[in-house]
């Protein structure tokens, strides 16, 4: 073996797609997976890397410093790569006290472990996950590029935010060998149904309202998670240190645009009739704060490192609607117990 890459929060949604891509592709790799496990943690999501030989799983928290501090020097990293976090922004507005000590604490005290082991740090680097979310709302015009201001609006979105600055503060402070990248909504197998496509999906098969916020003009950019993995993989391996970099999909849906396509997608898979789904689609009140419209650019990354997306949106919808209805005890055991009572709550 010849590095140690601690990858946290690899039982969840992205974390999942990236350790299943470094434990394939990277044999010389030691795999380390730091996750809690919380509702978002599922080792199922890896079941298929779990028994390699270049894999293992430690349950942890990253909000515990004391075992975080333990943990770092027994396992004495080369790289750590950072997703562990709490992401989902309807929840950050019922429960803002989690996601600022996951988010901003947990983040702080991995880097304190790691100044701790890593003194001479040329080759090590620890990579920040985040999201375009702390750029803020973009009107109709316009896209975030690295230089556009924070202006977070949701406490999910401000959590993540001062996670970056504590991350780039470290780099100009200690001299820890830090990278960022900042990328839009991802979609694709293995996402909670908290989050808009599985959620709809889910909704679809068991025909129940398809809850769309306001009018459903807000405006997301998407991008297949193997995509962004695949980002990681090159940003992780070939990114410069102290900098940031933006990832899109340079695909922007308005929501109801969106849940219509998949309405007539699922139609045709399920062997409904044309317009069936369609008739589920129920507005609801808005989200507080609903940020209008996120788009990226994300030149830098296609310039300086060659990076590309690799699917088309309509393909990679049809493959995760397909992995959605081919994967239904998955389903069936994320959407039991705990998630009945959150969707209740949320969507009463
Ligand atoms: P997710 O909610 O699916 O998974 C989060 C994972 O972190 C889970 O496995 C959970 O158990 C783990 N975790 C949470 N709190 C923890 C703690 N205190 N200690 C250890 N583990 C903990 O999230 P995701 O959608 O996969 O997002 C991963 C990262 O990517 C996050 O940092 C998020 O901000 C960022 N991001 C997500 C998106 C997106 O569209 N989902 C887009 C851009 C950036
Ligand atoms: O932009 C990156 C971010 O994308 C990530 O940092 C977050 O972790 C991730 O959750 C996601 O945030 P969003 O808030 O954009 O994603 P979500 O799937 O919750 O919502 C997408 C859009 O759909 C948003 O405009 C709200 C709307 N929506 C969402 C849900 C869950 C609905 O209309 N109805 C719903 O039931």
């Amino acid at each position: 073996m010849n590095k140690t890459i601690v990858i946290t929060g690899g039982a969840g949604f992205i974390g999942s797609h990236v350790i299943r891509r470094f434990v394939k592709n990277y044999p010389d790799y030691q795999i380390i997976n730091l996750d809690s496990l919380t509702y978002a943690g599922n080792l199922n999501n890896i079941e298929d890397v779990s028994k390699s030989s270049n894999y293992k799983f430690v349950k942890g928290d990253i909000t515990d410093r004391d075992f975080i501090f333990r943990f770092i020097a027994d396992t004495q990293p080369d790289g750590v790569i950072h997703l562990a976090a709490e992401s989902h922004v309807d929840r950050s507005i019922r429960n803002p006290v989690a996601f600022l000590t996951t988010n901003i604490l947990g983040t702080v005290h991995l880097m304190d472990a790691l100044r701790e082991i890593w003194k001479e740090p040329t080759d090590k680097r620890f990579y920040h996950i985040s999201t375009d979310e702390v750029y803020g709302s973009l009107g109709k015009e316009g896209y975030f590029t690295e230089s556009t201001a924070y202006d977070p609006k949701s406490p999910y979105s401000a959590s993540k935010a001062s996670s970056d600055h504590f991350v780039r503060s470290y780099f100009n402070t200690f001299g820890l060998p830090i990278v960022i990248s900042n990328c839009s909504n991802n979609y694709g197998p293995n996402q909670f149904p908290e989050k808009l496509i599985p959620l709809m999906i889910n909704n679809i098969r068991h025909n129940k309202p398809l809850p769309v916020y306001g009018k459903g003009e807000n405006i997301r950019d998407w991008l297949y998670v193997e995509d962004h993995a695949s980002a990681i993989d090159l940003i992780f391996h070939k990114g410069k240190t102290g900098e940031t970099y933006n990832i899109g999909g340079e695909n922007e849906w308005k929501n109801i645009d969106l849940v219509n396509f998949l309405c007539q997608l699922m139609d045709k898979k399920l062997g409904r009739n044309s317009g069936d789904s369609e008739k589920l689609i129920t507005y609801v009140t808005d989200r507080a704060g609903h940020d209008l419209r996120y788009a990226i650019e994300a030149e830098k990354l296609r310039d300086e490192l060659g990076w590309r997306p690799s699917l088309q949106f309509e393909e990679g919808l049809e493959k995760t609607v397909d992995w959605y209805l081919s994967n239904d005890d998955w389903l069936e055991a994320v959407t039991s117990g705990d998630y009945q009572n959150y969707y209740q709550e949320y969507y009463k």
